[in-house]
């Protein structure tokens, strides 16, 4: 899903259910949550975290901290009884607009809207901590990884980033849950040919589904398996997927080999207009939709019109990505950053999820001043992570050479800037001379 449409499916959220829709206990959906147990959440867990930052032995300047998509401010709020000044930032106004309202900390903490794609509102260097729970799994993976990118150029050295993102679907690690290759053969119909709807307007479809596998689906009673339902995409005209998630229709009964079962799919149309193809596929949840195993899909072409009054009921979609941790910890290192430590947390339902721990080196000038440090490459923080965490993986170690040229490199960098001090004092003493 492209950021516009991210932005105003979370601007939706936050007019519709905006608590909710941070944490998804069904116990509290339709503004159900009590706003001072939904906000003491956000202090326990920045308690955690602080108490996690201190056992790692990092003492973090508690100048200036970022929030990155702070939704209504659970966590800005509580990182605020930590920090001098705090500014969340997010994509969605009517989120912002919430956060304002439970603002306790006055001009000690700033809101800012920002949908692009990067930071560029901010310096490099003007953070001493930036946070961000439960954000980037929700835009595509290369956003996220700018966005990374960008968490580390406006930290300050001698700062903390600290990010949560999903590595993959639960399902690489479930093993014998997955079904087998053969099951992933689907046959699926429908009698609506083409469709003209407005802009986020929700439509019901109904889709006949045949088992063309030698393989039994379990139904949604089965709890052995991952469920698997009916579920669409949004593709452009050119076919490129436009939005991965949408509807999703599950069955209670087990379909045999041959069976045809007739199922209604609920999809709500793109927030822009323009022409899209609607793709009906089979997906098992957290393994893969049926079409990446080689089965043939449905496409419905759809004209998307702009609405003719504002009035129709809009359902806004949460999509979910995942960056794999030997990617992110790529994207890290070449950013600048040194991994302290990635650890596995729970905040992606379905996922397996890190929370990386990132600091960034000195500067140049600050390195020449004080005894060089050897920097591992990422590969080897993951190596260290796992091992610590007797964690199963086959990451590299640095070789003994990799690592003297890593040494050499950055006394030469130190050298260098010892060099450049020397001619501009020599600069300096010249223009005192005459
Ligand atoms: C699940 S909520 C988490 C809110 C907050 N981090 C918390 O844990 O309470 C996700 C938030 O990220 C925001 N968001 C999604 N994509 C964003 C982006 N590209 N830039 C900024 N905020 C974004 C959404 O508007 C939403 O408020």
């Amino acid at each position: 899903m492209k950021l516009r449409e991210v932005g105003l499916n979370w601007d939706e959220f936050g007019k519709q259910d905006p608590l909710w829709a941070i944490l998804t206990d069904p116990r509290y959906r339709g503004n159900r949550w009590d706003p001072d147990k939904f906000f003491e959440t956000g202090r326990n867990q920045v308690q955690a975290l602080m108490a996690e930052v201190d056992r790692l032995g990092v003492s973090i300047p508690r100048g200036r901290a970022l929030d990155f998509g702070c939704g209504v401010g659970r966590l800005t709020q509580a990182l605020c009884e930590h920090f001098d000044q705090c500014c969340g930032v997010d994509i969605a106004p009517s989120m912002l607009a919430q956060a304002e309202r439970f603002n306790k900390f006055g001009s000690r903490c700033r809101y800012v809207h920002n949908e692009a794609g990067n930071l560029r509102l901010f310096p490099d260097n003007s953070f001493d901590f930036v946070f961000s729970l439960i954000v980037l799994q929700h835009v595509e993976a290369e956003n996220a990884k700018e966005y990374i990118r960008e968490f580390i150029r406006v930290l300050a050295p001698g700062g903390l980033v600290v990010f949560q993102t999903p590595s993959h679907p639960l399902s690489g690690d479930a093993g014998g849950r997955a079904l087998p290759e053969s099951a992933f053969r689907a046959e699926i119909s429908t009698a609506t040919h083409s469709l003209t709807v407005e802009v986020g307007s929700v439509q019901r479809l109904s889709v006949r589904v045949r088992n063309a596998s030698t393989e039994c689906w379990p139904g949604a009673e089965n709890p052995s398996l991952f469920p698997i339902h009916l579920g669409n995409h949004w593709l452009g005209n050119d076919g490129v997927t436009v939005r991965v998630d949408d509807g999703r229709t599950q069955f209670r009964n087990d379909i045999h080999p041959g069976d045809e079962v007739e199922l209604t799919l609920t999809v709500a149309a793109p927030r822009t207009p323009g022409a899209y193809l609607l793709e009906l596929d089979m997906v098992q949840e957290g393994v893969a939709w049926f079409k990446d195993k080689g089965s043939q899909s449905c496409l419905v072409p759809v004209t998307v019109t702009a609405a003719s009054s504002g009035c129709h009921h809009v359902v806004p979609v949460m999509e979910m990505h995942g960056i794999p941790k030997a990617e992110t910890l790529r994207t890290i290192h070449e950013a600048g950053g040194k991994v302290l430590q990635a650890v596995e947390d729970n905040a992606a339902t379905g996922w397996v999820s890190y929370r990386y721990f990132v600091a960034k080196p000195p500067t140049q000038a600050q390195d020449a001043a004080k005894p060089q440090e050897i920097t591992l490459s990422p590969d080897s923080c993951a190596q260290s992570d796992a091992q610590s965490r007797g964690a199963k993986g086959s990451s590299r170690v640095p070789t003994a050479e990799q690592v003297i040229i890593e040494a050499l490199n950055l006394h030469a960098t130190a050298i260098n800037v010892a060099l450049m001090r020397i001619i501009a004092l020599e600069e300096r003493l010249k223009q005192a001379r005459g």
